[in-house]
C-alpha cells in the first residue's frame, strides 16, 4: 500500500500577507464570476442564435466550455479555502486538480490552433470555406482537441502519483500546479523533470507553430488585397483571435521562461493568475468587440 495516498498537501495560496487575503479573494472571485458570466453568455448565444452557427463560433463555444472548466478547476480550491479556512487537499485531490487543469489549459491552446486554421481558410480560401470547414471537419477537429489534451497528460499524472517522498507538503501556489507539485518531490526526479519539461515544451512549441503559421499566410494574403476597406475587413475577421492568442502566449512564455528561483516564484504566481483567471475572462470581451 502506498502511504502517500493518505497524505495531505497544503495549498499556500496567492499571498502570505494577512491584509491581502480579503482583497485578493474579492479580486479572484470577481474574475471568476466574470469568466463564468461572459463564457456562459457566449455559449447561450452560440447555441440559440442561428446567425452564429458558423465554424468560428462552434470553436468559440467549445473554447468557452474549456475556459469555464479550467478556471473552475484551478480557482475552486483557493476560493473555497478562503471561506472555510481549510487549505489542505488530499494527494488524490491534488493530482485530480493538476490533471484537470493541465489538460484543459492544453486543450485551450489546441482549440485556438483549430481556430487559427479556420481563419486561414476563411481568408486565404474564402470560396471553398463552406466546403472545407463543413460540420464534419469542425466536429472532428474539436473532438480531437478534447481527446488529445486529456490523453496527453495521463503519463505525467501517473508518474506524479508514483512519488513517495516529498521534501515538503506545502505547495507554493494557489492550486496543485504541475510544476509546483513536481518541485516538492525529493530524491532522483531527473526522469520526471525531463519528461515534463520536454512534453510541455513540445506541446507549447507545437501549438505555437501551428497557430502562427496560418497567420504568415493570412498576413501575406491581406497585404495582397488592393482596397483599403478590403484589407481592414479581412483583418477584422481575425483580429480578435489574434489578440487572444498573442496575449495568452506572451503571458505563458513570461511565466515559464522566467527562471523559477525562490524570489521569482511570486512573479510566477502572478503570471499564472493572469493565465488561469484573466485570459479566460478577456476572451468573451475580445470576441464581443469584434465587428461581424
Ligand atoms: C463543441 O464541439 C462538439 C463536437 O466535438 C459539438 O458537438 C458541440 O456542439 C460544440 N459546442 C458548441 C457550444 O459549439
Amino acid at each position: 500500500m502506498n502511504p502517500t495516498n493518505q497524505t495531505y498537501f497544503i495549498i499556500k495560496g496567492i499571498s502570505d500577507v494577512p491584509e491581502f487575503q480579503a482583497p485578493i479573494f474579492i479580486l479572484v472571485l470577481l474574475m471568476y464570476l466574470t469568466t463564468l458570466g461572459g463564457n456562459m453568455t457566449i455559449l447561450v448565444l452560440v447555441c440559440l442564435e442561428p446567425k452564429l452557427h458558423s465554424p468560428m463560433y462552434f470553436f468559440l463555444g467549445n473554447l468557452s466550455i474549456m475556459d469555464m472548466s479550467s478556471t473552475t478547476s484551478s480557482l475552486n480550491k483557493v476560493l473555497i479555502s478562503f471561506v472555510t479556512g481549510v487549505n489542505m487537499v488530499s494527494f488524490v485531490g491534488c493530482l485530480t486538480q493538476c490533471y484537470m487543469f493541465t489538460s484543459l489549459a492544453g486543450g485551450e491552446l489546441l482549440i485556438l490552433t483549430a481556430m487559427s486554421y479556420d481563419r486561414y481558410v476563411a481568408i486565404c480560401n474564402p470560396f471553398h470555406y463552406q466546403l472545407v470547414m463543413n460540420h464534419r471537419t469542425c466536429v472532428l477537429l474539436t473532438t480531437s482537441c478534447w481527446l488529445w489534451c486529456f490523453i496527453e497528460f495521463i503519463p505525467h499524472v501517473v508518474s506524479l502519483s508514483d512519488i513517495t517522498c516529498f521534501q515538503s507538503r506545502e505547495v507554493n501556489h494557489f492550486f496543485c500546479d504541475i510544476v509546483a507539485l513536481q518541485k516538492l518531490a525529493c530524491g532522483d526526479t531527473f526522469f520526471l523533470d525531463t519528461s515534463l519539461f520536454c512534453s510541455s515544451i513540445f506541446h507549447a512549441t507545437f501549438t505555437l507553430f501551428l497557430t502562427f503559421i496560418p497567420y504568415v499566410f493570412i498576413i501575406s494574403s491581406i497585404l495582397r488585397i488592393n482596397s483599403g476597406t478590403g484589407k481592414r475587413k479581412a483583418f477584422y475577421t481575425c483580429s480578435s483571435h489574434l489578440t487572444v492568442v498573442i496575449l495568452l502566449y506572451t503571458s505563458l512564455i513570461l511565466q515559464y521562461l522566467i527562471p523559477s528561483s525562490e524570489d521569482s516564484l511570486e512573479t510566477n504566481k502572478m503570471f499564472s493568475l493572469f493565465n488561469t483567471a484573466a485570459v479566460p475572462m478577456l476572451n468573451p470581451l475580445i470576441y464581443s468587440l469584434k465587428k461581424h
